[in-house]
Protein backbone atom coordinates (compact mmCIF):
# COMPACT_ATOMS: atom_id res chain seq x y z
CA UNK A 1 0.00 0.00 0.00
CA UNK A 2 1.19 3.30 -0.88
CA UNK A 3 1.00 6.40 1.23
CA UNK A 4 0.69 10.04 0.04
CA UNK A 5 4.18 10.97 1.07
CA UNK A 6 5.16 7.70 -2.02
CA UNK A 7 6.80 5.36 0.41
CA UNK A 8 5.63 1.38 0.06
CA UNK A 9 4.27 0.50 4.13
CA UNK A 10 5.64 -3.38 3.84
CA UNK A 11 7.94 -3.97 1.04
CA UNK A 12 11.12 -5.27 2.17
CA UNK A 13 12.97 -8.47 1.27
CA UNK A 14 16.20 -9.32 2.76
CA UNK A 15 19.58 -9.51 1.05
CA UNK A 16 22.57 -11.23 2.22
CA UNK A 17 25.53 -9.04 2.80
CA UNK A 18 28.05 -11.63 1.79
CA UNK A 19 26.50 -13.33 -1.65
CA UNK A 20 23.72 -11.47 -2.33
CA UNK A 21 21.05 -13.72 -1.88
CA UNK A 22 17.72 -12.61 -1.41
CA UNK A 23 14.68 -13.98 0.81
CA UNK A 24 11.97 -12.14 1.63
CA UNK A 25 11.68 -11.68 5.57
CA UNK A 26 9.09 -14.59 6.52
CA UNK A 27 12.14 -17.01 5.51
CA UNK A 28 15.13 -16.07 7.18
CA UNK A 29 16.50 -19.19 9.22
CA UNK A 30 15.91 -19.03 13.16
CA UNK A 31 19.71 -17.92 13.57
CA UNK A 32 19.58 -15.38 10.98
CA UNK A 33 22.79 -16.47 8.95
CA UNK A 34 22.34 -16.92 4.52
CA UNK A 35 21.58 -20.96 3.67
CA UNK A 36 24.13 -19.98 1.04
CA UNK A 37 27.38 -18.60 2.47
CA UNK A 38 26.59 -18.32 6.15
CA UNK A 39 26.68 -14.69 6.21
CA UNK A 40 24.48 -11.92 7.43
CA UNK A 41 20.87 -10.43 6.02
CA UNK A 42 20.27 -6.31 5.43
CA UNK A 43 16.68 -5.43 5.07
CA UNK A 44 16.47 -4.15 1.81
CA UNK A 45 13.72 -2.05 0.24
CA UNK A 46 13.71 -2.74 -3.28
CA UNK A 47 10.67 0.04 -4.35
CA UNK A 48 12.99 2.58 -3.08
CA UNK A 49 15.22 2.33 -5.80
CA UNK A 50 12.85 2.43 -8.73
CA UNK A 51 11.43 5.92 -8.20
CA UNK A 52 11.30 8.40 -10.63
CA UNK A 53 9.68 11.51 -10.95
CA UNK A 54 6.32 11.65 -9.04
CA UNK A 55 7.00 8.36 -7.64
CA UNK A 56 10.18 9.77 -5.47
CA UNK A 57 9.17 10.41 -1.98
CA UNK A 58 9.08 13.95 -1.14
CA UNK A 59 11.94 14.83 0.99
CA UNK A 60 10.71 18.29 2.22
CA UNK A 61 6.85 16.66 3.20
CA UNK A 62 8.82 13.30 5.00
CA UNK A 63 10.67 16.13 6.93
CA UNK A 64 7.55 18.16 7.71
CA UNK A 65 5.88 15.46 8.97
CA UNK A 66 8.68 13.90 11.44
CA UNK A 67 8.82 17.35 12.91
CA UNK A 68 5.00 17.49 13.28
CA UNK A 69 4.70 14.04 14.97
CA UNK A 70 6.92 15.56 17.84
CA UNK A 71 3.33 17.27 18.73
CA UNK A 72 1.14 14.55 18.11
CA UNK A 73 -0.76 12.52 21.33
CA UNK A 74 -0.28 9.29 19.82
CA UNK A 75 1.90 6.78 21.02
CA UNK A 76 3.92 5.54 17.97
CA UNK A 77 4.52 9.48 17.28
CA UNK A 78 6.13 9.54 20.59
CA UNK A 79 8.80 7.11 19.38
CA UNK A 80 11.98 8.83 18.12
CA UNK A 81 12.21 5.39 16.22
CA UNK A 82 8.71 4.82 14.80
CA UNK A 83 7.87 8.76 13.79
CA UNK A 84 10.51 7.98 11.26
CA UNK A 85 7.81 4.79 10.14
CA UNK A 86 7.84 5.37 6.40
CA UNK A 87 11.75 4.42 6.50
CA UNK A 88 10.56 1.37 8.70
CA UNK A 89 8.33 -0.47 6.12
CA UNK A 90 8.85 -3.91 8.33
CA UNK A 91 5.22 -4.60 9.36
CA UNK A 92 2.18 -5.55 7.92
CA UNK A 93 0.24 -3.18 10.45
CA UNK A 94 1.82 -0.48 12.12
CA UNK A 95 -0.68 -0.85 14.64
CA UNK A 96 1.94 -3.99 15.88
CA UNK A 97 4.68 -1.80 17.10
CA UNK A 98 5.05 -2.24 20.43
CA UNK A 99 7.18 1.09 22.46
CA UNK A 100 8.10 1.91 25.25
CA UNK A 101 8.44 6.09 23.42
CA UNK A 102 12.18 4.99 23.05
CA UNK A 103 14.76 7.69 21.15
CA UNK A 104 13.99 11.26 20.41
CA UNK A 105 17.39 11.09 22.74
CA UNK A 106 18.92 14.22 23.55
CA UNK A 107 22.30 15.89 21.50
CA UNK A 108 24.33 17.60 23.97
CA UNK A 109 27.35 20.53 23.39
CA UNK A 110 30.46 18.86 24.81
CA UNK A 111 32.27 22.50 25.92
CA UNK A 112 35.05 21.27 28.10
CA UNK A 113 36.00 18.50 26.10
CA UNK A 114 35.63 20.42 22.77
CA UNK A 115 38.09 23.07 24.16
CA UNK A 116 40.35 20.36 25.91
CA UNK A 117 40.44 19.19 21.92
CA UNK A 118 40.45 22.55 20.10
CA UNK A 119 37.35 21.71 18.49
CA UNK A 120 34.84 24.15 17.70
CA UNK A 121 31.77 21.66 17.23
CA UNK A 122 31.61 18.92 19.72
CA UNK A 123 28.49 17.21 20.75
CA UNK A 124 27.07 13.64 22.75
CA UNK A 125 24.12 12.04 21.25
CA UNK A 126 23.07 10.51 24.07
CA UNK A 127 21.72 6.83 23.31
CA UNK A 128 21.66 6.27 27.65
CA UNK A 129 18.28 8.60 28.15
CA UNK A 130 16.19 5.80 26.46
CA UNK A 131 13.74 3.86 28.39
CA UNK A 132 16.20 0.76 29.30
CA UNK A 133 19.08 3.47 29.58
CA UNK A 134 20.46 2.27 26.34
CA UNK A 135 20.79 2.49 22.35
CA UNK A 136 19.44 -0.80 22.48
CA UNK A 137 15.69 0.33 22.97
CA UNK A 138 15.90 1.69 19.33
CA UNK A 139 16.82 -1.42 17.50
CA UNK A 140 14.46 -3.63 19.81
CA UNK A 141 11.16 -2.13 19.56
CA UNK A 142 11.27 -2.69 15.69
CA UNK A 143 12.88 -6.73 16.14
CA UNK A 144 10.38 -7.18 18.51
CA UNK A 145 7.27 -5.81 17.09
CA UNK A 146 8.18 -8.42 14.20
CA UNK A 147 8.23 -11.34 16.45
CA UNK A 148 5.29 -9.93 18.07
CA UNK A 149 3.28 -9.84 14.20
CA UNK A 150 4.74 -13.58 13.34
CA UNK A 151 3.17 -14.68 16.42
CA UNK A 152 6.32 -15.67 18.29
CA UNK A 153 5.88 -16.76 22.14
CA UNK A 154 9.18 -16.27 23.15
CA UNK A 155 11.94 -14.26 22.17
CA UNK A 156 15.58 -14.59 23.33
CA UNK A 157 19.24 -13.60 22.98
CA UNK A 158 22.84 -13.53 24.17
CA UNK A 159 24.24 -10.15 25.98
CA UNK A 160 26.43 -8.36 27.56
CA UNK A 161 24.03 -6.89 29.48
CA UNK A 162 21.99 -4.45 27.90
CA UNK A 163 20.41 -6.16 24.88
CA UNK A 164 19.16 -8.72 27.79
CA UNK A 165 17.58 -5.66 29.40
CA UNK A 166 15.72 -4.38 26.46
CA UNK A 167 14.83 -6.90 25.35
CA UNK A 168 13.31 -8.14 28.52
CA UNK A 169 11.52 -5.00 28.79
CA UNK A 170 9.95 -4.85 25.19
CA UNK A 171 9.25 -8.94 25.39
CA UNK A 172 7.29 -7.86 28.92
CA UNK A 173 5.04 -4.74 26.68
CA UNK A 174 4.16 -7.36 24.50
CA UNK A 175 3.02 -10.27 26.99
CA UNK A 176 5.83 -12.32 25.23
CA UNK A 177 8.25 -14.57 27.06
CA UNK A 178 11.79 -14.11 27.22
CA UNK A 179 14.83 -16.04 27.44
CA UNK A 180 18.15 -14.02 28.65
CA UNK A 181 21.89 -15.95 28.22
CA UNK A 182 24.48 -13.62 29.53
CA UNK A 183 28.27 -14.61 30.66
CA UNK A 184 28.34 -15.17 34.33
CA UNK A 185 29.99 -12.87 36.62
CA UNK A 186 30.88 -10.53 33.34
CA UNK A 187 28.19 -8.26 33.17
CA UNK A 188 27.04 -4.98 34.96
CA UNK A 189 24.72 -5.87 37.79
CA UNK A 190 22.27 -3.16 37.17
CA UNK A 191 21.41 -4.60 33.74
CA UNK A 192 21.21 -7.99 35.38
CA UNK A 193 18.59 -6.57 37.75
CA UNK A 194 16.67 -5.03 34.76
CA UNK A 195 16.00 -8.50 33.31
CA UNK A 196 15.11 -10.00 36.67
CA UNK A 197 12.62 -6.64 37.02
CA UNK A 198 11.10 -7.34 33.87
CA UNK A 199 10.33 -10.90 34.01
CA UNK A 200 12.81 -12.45 32.01
CA UNK A 201 14.13 -16.38 32.00
CA UNK A 202 17.81 -15.28 32.92
CA UNK A 203 20.42 -18.03 32.38
CA UNK A 204 23.84 -16.69 33.73
CA UNK A 205 26.21 -19.74 32.02
CA UNK A 206 29.73 -20.01 32.45
CA UNK A 207 31.16 -18.95 29.25
CA UNK A 208 32.27 -15.57 28.22
CA UNK A 209 29.25 -13.36 25.68
CA UNK A 210 30.80 -15.57 22.39
CA UNK A 211 30.36 -18.52 24.13
CA UNK A 212 26.51 -17.70 25.12
CA UNK A 213 26.30 -16.82 21.50
CA UNK A 214 26.88 -19.99 20.43
CA UNK A 215 24.52 -21.63 22.70
CA UNK A 216 21.77 -20.08 21.87
CA UNK A 217 22.45 -20.43 17.97
CA UNK A 218 21.89 -24.18 19.11
CA UNK A 219 19.14 -23.19 20.85
CA UNK A 220 17.10 -21.23 18.62
CA UNK A 221 17.26 -23.92 15.93
CA UNK A 222 15.73 -26.70 18.16
CA UNK A 223 12.81 -24.43 19.80
CA UNK A 224 10.57 -22.14 18.36
CA UNK A 225 11.86 -19.22 20.12
CA UNK A 226 12.60 -16.11 17.98
CA UNK A 227 16.31 -14.61 18.34
CA UNK A 228 16.81 -10.45 18.62
CA UNK A 229 20.48 -10.82 18.47
CA UNK A 230 21.70 -8.28 16.50
CA UNK A 231 22.38 -10.73 13.76
CA UNK A 232 18.20 -9.99 13.62
CA UNK A 233 17.96 -7.64 10.71
CA UNK A 234 15.31 -5.83 11.92
CA UNK A 235 17.44 -4.37 15.04
CA UNK A 236 19.79 -2.65 12.87
CA UNK A 237 16.36 -1.37 11.19
CA UNK A 238 15.32 0.81 14.61
CA UNK A 239 19.31 1.08 15.20
CA UNK A 240 19.61 3.57 12.20
CA UNK A 241 17.14 5.49 13.63
CA UNK A 242 19.11 7.88 15.52
CA UNK A 243 20.81 9.11 11.89
CA UNK A 244 17.76 10.64 11.18
CA UNK A 245 17.83 12.23 14.80
CA UNK A 246 21.12 13.45 14.15
CA UNK A 247 20.45 14.83 10.83
CA UNK A 248 17.18 16.84 11.95
CA UNK A 249 19.21 18.01 15.23
CA UNK A 250 21.55 19.73 12.26
CA UNK A 251 18.81 20.84 10.09
CA UNK A 252 19.85 18.20 7.47
CA UNK A 253 22.99 19.08 7.41
CA UNK A 254 25.53 16.42 8.59
CA UNK A 255 27.92 16.55 10.96
CA UNK A 256 31.07 15.71 9.63
CA UNK A 257 32.14 12.73 11.59
CA UNK A 258 30.09 9.95 14.03
CA UNK A 259 32.32 8.21 16.40
CA UNK A 260 30.60 5.29 17.97
CA UNK A 261 31.94 2.62 20.21
CA UNK A 262 32.76 -1.06 18.92
CA UNK A 263 31.56 -4.37 20.45
CA UNK A 264 29.31 -6.85 18.15
CA UNK A 265 29.60 -4.47 15.42
CA UNK A 266 26.03 -4.17 14.74
CA UNK A 267 25.60 -0.44 15.88
CA UNK A 268 27.85 0.73 13.67
CA UNK A 269 26.76 -0.95 10.54
CA UNK A 270 22.86 0.44 11.51
CA UNK A 271 24.11 4.06 11.93
CA UNK A 272 26.05 3.62 8.41
CA UNK A 273 23.23 2.27 6.92
CA UNK A 274 20.55 4.81 7.98
CA UNK A 275 23.15 7.79 6.72
CA UNK A 276 23.24 5.63 3.44
CA UNK A 277 19.67 5.69 2.65
CA UNK A 278 19.00 8.94 3.55
CA UNK A 279 21.20 10.49 1.23
CA UNK A 280 20.01 7.69 -1.48
CA UNK A 281 16.39 8.99 -0.80
CA UNK A 282 17.99 12.53 -1.34
CA UNK A 283 16.93 13.62 2.34
CA UNK A 284 20.63 14.31 2.97
CA UNK A 285 23.61 15.69 0.91
CA UNK A 286 26.17 13.31 2.09
CA UNK A 287 27.15 11.25 4.95
CA UNK A 288 29.64 11.78 8.11
CA UNK A 289 32.61 9.65 8.43
CA UNK A 290 31.79 7.07 10.83
CA UNK A 291 35.04 5.34 13.07
CA UNK A 292 34.62 2.73 15.37
CA UNK A 293 36.29 3.00 18.83
CA UNK A 294 37.34 -0.35 20.51
CA UNK A 295 38.45 -1.26 24.03
CA UNK A 296 42.39 -2.61 23.55
CA UNK A 297 41.47 -5.86 25.05
CA UNK A 298 38.25 -6.64 22.80
CA UNK A 299 39.84 -5.21 19.17
CA UNK A 300 39.12 -7.79 16.85
CA UNK A 301 37.78 -5.19 14.22
CA UNK A 302 41.06 -3.18 14.76
CA UNK A 303 43.45 -5.79 14.17
CA UNK A 304 41.52 -6.88 11.29
CA UNK A 305 41.56 -3.48 9.42
CA UNK A 306 45.36 -2.65 10.11
CA UNK A 307 46.29 -6.51 9.06
CA UNK A 308 44.38 -6.98 5.81
CA UNK A 309 42.25 -4.26 5.68
CA UNK A 310 39.14 -6.06 6.58
CA UNK A 311 39.60 -9.02 4.54
CA UNK A 312 39.11 -11.19 7.41
CA UNK A 313 38.46 -11.17 11.08
CA UNK A 314 40.10 -13.10 13.67
CA UNK A 315 38.20 -13.65 16.95
CA UNK A 316 40.30 -12.42 19.97
CA UNK A 317 39.75 -13.71 23.68
CA UNK A 318 38.32 -10.57 24.59
CA UNK A 319 39.11 -8.73 28.06
CA UNK A 320 38.11 -5.02 28.98
CA UNK A 321 36.26 -3.66 31.81
CA UNK A 322 34.01 -2.39 29.38
CA UNK A 323 32.10 -4.83 29.98
CA UNK A 324 29.38 -3.89 27.04
CA UNK A 325 31.99 -4.20 24.40
CA UNK A 326 33.57 -7.59 25.49
CA UNK A 327 33.14 -9.05 22.77
CA UNK A 328 35.88 -11.51 20.77
CA UNK A 329 34.03 -12.47 17.49
CA UNK A 330 31.86 -9.52 16.72
CA UNK A 331 28.90 -11.25 14.32
CA UNK A 332 28.38 -7.65 11.83
CA UNK A 333 32.06 -6.97 11.64
CA UNK A 334 32.24 -7.20 7.83
CA UNK A 335 29.29 -4.82 7.81
CA UNK A 336 30.95 -2.07 9.99
CA UNK A 337 34.26 -2.85 8.16
CA UNK A 338 31.96 -1.72 4.59
CA UNK A 339 30.65 1.62 6.94
CA UNK A 340 34.17 2.53 7.99
CA UNK A 341 35.67 2.39 4.93
CA UNK A 342 32.40 3.51 2.33
CA UNK A 343 32.52 6.95 5.14
CA UNK A 344 36.35 7.33 5.03
CA UNK A 345 36.50 6.63 9.04
CA UNK A 346 38.99 5.02 11.05
CA UNK A 347 38.76 2.28 13.57
CA UNK A 348 41.09 2.51 16.71
CA UNK A 349 41.49 1.39 19.91
CA UNK A 350 41.90 2.76 23.66
CA UNK A 351 43.31 1.66 26.96
CA UNK A 352 41.37 0.81 29.90
CA UNK A 353 43.14 4.02 31.89
CA UNK A 354 42.08 6.29 28.88
CA UNK A 355 38.35 4.79 28.73
CA UNK A 356 38.19 5.48 32.75
CA UNK A 357 39.40 8.68 32.10
CA UNK A 358 37.59 10.00 29.04
CA UNK A 359 34.35 8.41 31.44
CA UNK A 360 35.16 10.72 34.41
CA UNK A 361 35.46 13.87 31.87
CA UNK A 362 32.28 12.95 30.31
CA UNK A 363 30.49 12.93 33.92
CA UNK A 364 32.52 16.05 34.78
CA UNK A 365 30.34 17.65 32.25
CA UNK A 366 27.29 16.78 34.05
CA UNK A 367 26.18 13.82 31.38
CA UNK A 368 28.18 10.48 32.19
CA UNK A 369 27.66 7.29 30.34
CA UNK A 370 28.71 4.03 30.58
CA UNK A 371 32.36 3.11 30.13
CA UNK A 372 31.65 1.41 27.13
CA UNK A 373 30.26 4.64 25.48
CA UNK A 374 33.43 6.59 27.13
CA UNK A 375 35.46 4.90 24.48
CA UNK A 376 33.96 7.74 21.78
CA UNK A 377 35.59 10.31 23.84
CA UNK A 378 38.45 8.24 23.69
CA UNK A 379 38.91 7.08 20.60
CA UNK A 380 38.30 11.55 19.58
CA UNK A 381 41.62 12.23 21.73
CA UNK A 382 43.82 9.86 19.45
CA UNK A 383 42.44 10.79 16.44
CA UNK A 384 42.88 14.78 17.10
CA UNK A 385 46.58 13.71 18.28
CA UNK A 386 47.04 12.03 14.88
CA UNK A 387 45.13 15.03 12.80
CA UNK A 388 42.73 13.06 11.96
CA UNK A 389 40.16 15.36 12.70
CA UNK A 390 40.34 19.05 12.26
CA UNK A 391 39.41 21.60 14.80
CA UNK A 392 36.69 23.26 12.55
CA UNK A 393 35.05 19.93 12.30
CA UNK A 394 31.50 19.10 13.74
CA UNK A 395 31.98 15.58 15.48
CA UNK A 396 29.37 13.75 17.63
CA UNK A 397 29.99 11.09 20.25
CA UNK A 398 27.66 8.28 20.97
CA UNK A 399 26.87 7.80 23.82
CA UNK A 400 25.45 4.04 23.92
CA UNK A 401 24.56 3.26 28.21
CA UNK A 402 23.31 5.37 31.12
CA UNK A 403 26.13 6.20 33.73
CA UNK A 404 23.74 4.07 36.13
CA UNK A 405 24.42 1.19 34.34
CA UNK A 406 27.83 0.12 36.27
CA UNK A 407 27.49 2.46 39.38
CA UNK A 408 30.22 -0.32 40.34
CA UNK A 409 32.94 1.29 37.50
CA UNK A 410 32.57 4.52 38.63
CA UNK A 411 32.40 4.10 42.30
CA UNK A 412 35.68 2.16 42.05
CA UNK A 413 37.20 4.68 39.76
CA UNK A 414 36.77 7.25 42.30
CA UNK A 415 38.18 5.70 45.18
CA UNK A 416 41.08 5.01 43.12
CA UNK A 417 40.59 0.93 43.35
CA UNK A 418 39.89 0.45 39.75
CA UNK A 419 42.63 0.77 37.96
CA UNK A 420 45.94 -1.00 38.12
CA UNK A 421 49.54 0.92 38.68
CA UNK A 422 50.78 -0.33 35.20
CA UNK A 423 47.32 0.67 33.50
CA UNK A 424 48.05 4.07 34.96
CA UNK A 425 51.70 4.64 34.20
CA UNK A 426 52.32 8.34 32.95
CA UNK A 427 48.46 9.03 33.25
CA UNK A 428 48.35 9.51 37.27
CA UNK A 429 48.04 13.38 37.59
CA UNK A 430 45.69 13.10 35.10
CA UNK A 431 43.61 10.14 36.91
CA UNK A 432 43.45 11.77 40.61
CA UNK A 433 42.53 15.58 39.18
CA UNK A 434 39.71 13.57 38.04
CA UNK A 435 38.59 11.60 41.16
CA UNK A 436 36.34 12.34 43.72
CA UNK A 437 36.12 9.88 46.00
CA UNK A 438 32.80 9.96 48.73
CA UNK A 439 34.56 11.50 52.21
CA UNK A 440 33.34 9.93 55.53
CA UNK A 441 32.55 13.06 57.84
CA UNK A 442 31.71 13.82 61.58
CA UNK A 443 27.54 14.09 61.96
CA UNK A 444 28.39 18.21 62.14
CA UNK A 445 27.86 21.31 60.07
CA UNK A 446 31.45 22.21 61.03
CA UNK A 447 32.51 18.76 59.53
CA UNK A 448 30.52 19.22 56.14
CA UNK A 449 31.72 22.72 56.05
CA UNK A 450 35.40 21.71 56.35
CA UNK A 451 34.70 19.50 53.24
CA UNK A 452 33.46 22.29 51.24
CA UNK A 453 36.54 24.39 52.21
CA UNK A 454 38.74 21.73 51.78
CA UNK A 455 37.96 21.57 47.98
CA UNK A 456 36.91 25.21 47.09
N1 LIG B 1 27.87 0.34 24.05
C1 LIG B 1 27.06 -0.34 24.88
C2 LIG B 1 26.62 0.33 26.12
C3 LIG B 1 26.66 -1.66 24.56
O1 LIG B 1 25.85 -2.32 25.38
C4 LIG B 1 27.14 -2.27 23.37
C5 LIG B 1 26.76 -3.63 23.01
C6 LIG B 1 27.96 -1.49 22.54
C7 LIG B 1 28.31 -0.20 22.91
C8 LIG B 1 28.48 -2.00 21.26
O2 LIG B 1 27.51 -2.02 20.27
O3 LIG B 1 27.67 -4.43 19.77
O4 LIG B 1 26.48 -2.88 18.24
O5 LIG B 1 28.96 -2.79 18.45
N2 LIG B 1 26.13 -4.41 23.75
C9 LIG B 1 25.58 -5.71 23.38
C10 LIG B 1 24.67 -6.28 24.44
C11 LIG B 1 26.51 -6.62 22.73
O6 LIG B 1 24.51 -7.51 24.52
O7 LIG B 1 24.08 -5.49 25.18
P1 LIG B 1 27.66 -3.09 19.10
Amino acid sequence: MKDNLGMNDNLHQLRCFGCGTRVPGTEARPDFRCSQCGDLFEVEYPGWGQRTGHDRPNPGALKWLWRERRCSSEALDHSGVWRFRELLPILESFGNAVTLREGNTPLYHLPRAAKALGIDQLFAKHQGMNPTGSFKDTGMTTALSVAKERGFEWVACASTGNTSAAMAAYAARAGLRSLVVIPEGKIAWGKLAQAMDYGAVTCQVKTDFDGCVRILTHVVKAANIYLLNSVNPYRLEGQKTPAFEIAEAFDWNVPDHLIVPGGNLANSSALGKGFREMRELGLVGRVPRISVIQAEGASPLVRSLAENNGASLEPVEAHTRATAIRIGNPASWRKAARVIQETGGWCLDVSEAEIAIAKAELGSEGLGCEPASAVTLAGLKKLRARGNVAGGETVVLLLTGHTLKDADYTIEFHRGTLLQDEEKAGLEAKIEGLRRNAQVVEATPEAVLAAVKGNA
